[in-house]
């Protein structure tokens, strides 16, 4: 595809990753599953993360088969060698890391008092230390070749409480935090760093949400300003844009991706008649 330049330089038109080789953690479903596709529908390779081997490998079978180049690796990214392997595996492979989507995660859902220690430390583990062991993978290996962009997908939970979402929602604002982090500590290397805050997106994660929800999934979605959930591929668009040279002066930001859920207040919602 041709490209054109415009004044500063940067891709005008043609692929926003042509070139590019990325890695997404959990990309097995849901969110990753659509970033990753929508990275490899921009011309990036992609490395496809997910502690579900069949998962993994369907997203990846799914890139390829639109002519795109993948592979998949299955580990868990609450251990620092899946990092190190998904990294190996895009160098090895496509010879250097130019994006990492860190968006594999675990909530739980019990009010705080109700938390255990086990599920406290494991979603610790996977949704704040899986962001921190995937940005030290992807930093590490983007210094080596010259630069790179990394997306946390964060939370509208790590903005705002949610009952039964305390231990997640703490972890999901510590992404934002090393996400600050990293973009400001890395920005000499030309890393940029940036979060996504996804509002409800309908994936599987959100199933159980919506079937407990009094009313359902249309009471629910009466409650989104936008009056619906948002799509995996809403999400996807914007890391793509994050990753891409579109991107070029963002970093360190948050950008909230739902529906208008956090601009609302949510009580009282309309002036008395
Ligand atoms: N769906 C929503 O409404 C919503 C809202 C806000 C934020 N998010 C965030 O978006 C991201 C993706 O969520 P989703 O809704 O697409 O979930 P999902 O359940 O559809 O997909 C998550 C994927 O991650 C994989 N995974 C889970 N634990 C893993 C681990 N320890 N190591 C490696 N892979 C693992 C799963 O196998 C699955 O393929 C998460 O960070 C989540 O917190 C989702």
């Amino acid at each position: 595809m041709s490209a054109e330049n415009d004044r500063t330089g940067h891709q005008t038109t043609g692929a926003l990753l042509a070139g590019g080789a990325v890695v997404v953690t959990g990309a097995g479903s849901g969110i990753g599953r659509a970033c990753a596709l929508a990275c490899a529908a921009e011309g990036a390779s992609v490395v496809v993360g997910d502690i579900d081997e069949a998962l993994a490998l369907a997203t990846s079978e799914s890139i390829a088969q639109s002519g795109g180049q993948a592979r998949h690796y299955t580990g868990d990214v609450a251990e620092a060698s899946t990092h190190e392997a998904l990294a190996q595996v895009c160098v090895r492979d496509f010879g250097k890391v130019t994006g990492w989507i860190n968006n594999a995660a675990f909530s739980g859902g019990a009010l705080l008092g109700e938390t255990t220690d086990e599920d406290w430390q494991r979603i610790q583990a996977v949704t704040l230390g899986g962001v921190f062991q995937g940005c030290r993978s992807a930093i590490t290996r983007m210094i080596e070749s010259g630069g790179g962009a990394i997306v946390n997908i964060s939370s509208s939970a790590g903005l705002a409480a949610e009952p039964g979402l305390g231990a997640y929602g703490a972890a999901k604002a510590g992404v934002f935090s090393l996400t600050r982090n990293a973009a400001v500590e890395y920005a000499e290397h030309g890393i940029r760093v940036n979060a996504i805050s996804p509002g409800p997106i309908d994936t599987p994660a959100l199933g159980a949400w919506l079937e407990a929800f009094p009313g359902g999934r249309s009471a629910f979605e009466a409650q989104i300003p936008q009056g619906r959930l948002g799509r995996p591929e809403e999400i996807a668009q914007s890391a793509v844009f994050l990753l891409s040279d579109r991107a070029s002066f963002i970093n360190g930001a948050a950008l909230v991706a739902d529906g208008g859920v956090h601009a609302r207040l949510a009580s009282p919602r309309s002036l008395p008649s």
